[in-house]
């Protein structure tokens, strides 16, 4: 049996299935609730129940308040739904409301894309998942090895399985690690969540999402939320790349493109390879520019849009002065500059990184 829950506070709503806990079927539904140890011992999760009715799933170590109880108070991780439900709970509405977590992960999957591309998956405990908002970056650390910024590149639907894109850079001791030492199974500490490029899920504007590079990580975690949040908002997704592994996830965004009406993919690729546009900046800057002004020749007035993008950081310059040059409101404008793709992002028009990979 399904029921419906609402959420006083913001009028979002989600369903859940019987014998599902409300914090999983809310977290599923893309929610950032507040919660912390999911198995009912940190109390962090409580709600009150306005109406409806809940039933308990198993006992819990918190113990409530004489107070607590008579006002209806639950455990979101330890209840579930006997009827539709109204609740009033905590939801982060921006980035700082949520506290940055340390957990101990374990290495979940390595999937190689060509020579200089890593998908890796981590796992958190059960008891001490991510709670994150789609866009934001993780700090990486292992072995003892300077700790490397990544974005999430997971929806925060899935807070036990967190998705990393990692691209090999030559004396970047971090993704040197990862493409020569890496193992399933090995631990890896993650600092979490960090920065405040997050979807904005106050507004219903069709967006437009512009990444460049191993910026797709981000921008598919802020995708991937948006449909799960609206399948009618509109999107459409410009992924600029160059290099023999460009787009290296194209299949998965061919397939929201055939599956989801309201979205477009757009691929757009430079005919050079990194190496070269490391020795060639001026010429890497105007090759991304061509890119940026294929964008707004789809979109010449960007007035009603709001525009995410994650690239390096001349690049958000110029394509910000562009896009705002077509109509497009600086406060609609969310940017990012790629993490921890040092070598990429000093590129364009950068100081001169040590060397490429
Ligand atoms: S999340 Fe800790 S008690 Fe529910």
């Amino acid at each position: 049996m399904t029921f419906k829950v609402s959420l006083q506070s913001t009028g979002q709503r989600f369903v859940i299935e019987q014998h599902d806990s409300i914090l999983d079927a809310a977290v599923r539904a893309g929610i950032a609730l507040e919660y912390g140890c999911s198995n009912g011992n940190c109390g962090l999760c409580k709600a009150r129940v306005v109406r409806g009715n809940v039933e308990l799933l198993r006992p819990h170590d918190y113990i409530m308040s004489a107070s607590e109880k008579a006002c209806g108070t639950i455990l979101m991780c330890s209840n579930t739904a006997a009827s539709n439900l109204e609740i009033d709970a905590s939801v982060a509405g921006a980035a700082r409301e949520i506290a940055v977590q340390n957990i101990r992960t374990k290495v979940r999957k390595l999937t190689p894309v060509g020579d200089n591309l890593m998908l890796m998956q981590l796992q958190t405990p059960r008891s001490q998942r991510l709670r994150f908002l789609a866009g934001q970056y993780a700090c990486l650390s292992v072995a003892g090895i300077a700790s490397y910024d990544s974005a999430i590149a997971s929806c925060p639907c899935d807070d036990m399985r967190l998705e990393f894109h990692i691209r090999r850079v030559a004396d970047e001791p971090f993704s040197k690690y990862v493409f020569d030492c890496l193992k399933p199974g090995t631990f890896i500490e993650v600092e979490a969540p960090r920065g405040e490029f997050v979807l904005r899920e106050d507004s219903k504007r069709p967006i437009i999402l512009i990444a460049f590079d191993t910026g797709f990580a981000a921008i598919k975690s802020v995708l991937e939320h948006a449909t799960a949040q609206d399948e009618e908002r509109r999107a459409h997704l410009y992924w600029i790349t160059c290099g023999a592994d460009g787009h290296y996830l194209d299949n998965l965004c061919r397939s929201w493109a055939d599956a989801l009406d309201q979205f477009r993919y757009t691929p757009l690729s430079i005919k050079q390879d990194y190496d070269r546009l490391l020795t060639a900046r001026e010429q890497g800057l105007q090759l991304v520019d061509e890119q940026l002004q294929r964008i707004v020749a789809d979109y010449p007035d960007m007035s009603g849009h709001d525009v995410y993008m994650v690239a390096p950081d001349p690049l958000l310059a110029a394509g910000k002065n562009l896009l705002t040059e077509h109509g497009l409101p600086h406060a609609r404008l969310m940017q990012e500059p790629v993490r921890g793709n040092r070598n990429v992002g000093c590129v364009i028009g950068g100081t001169a990184p040590a060397s490429g990979g």
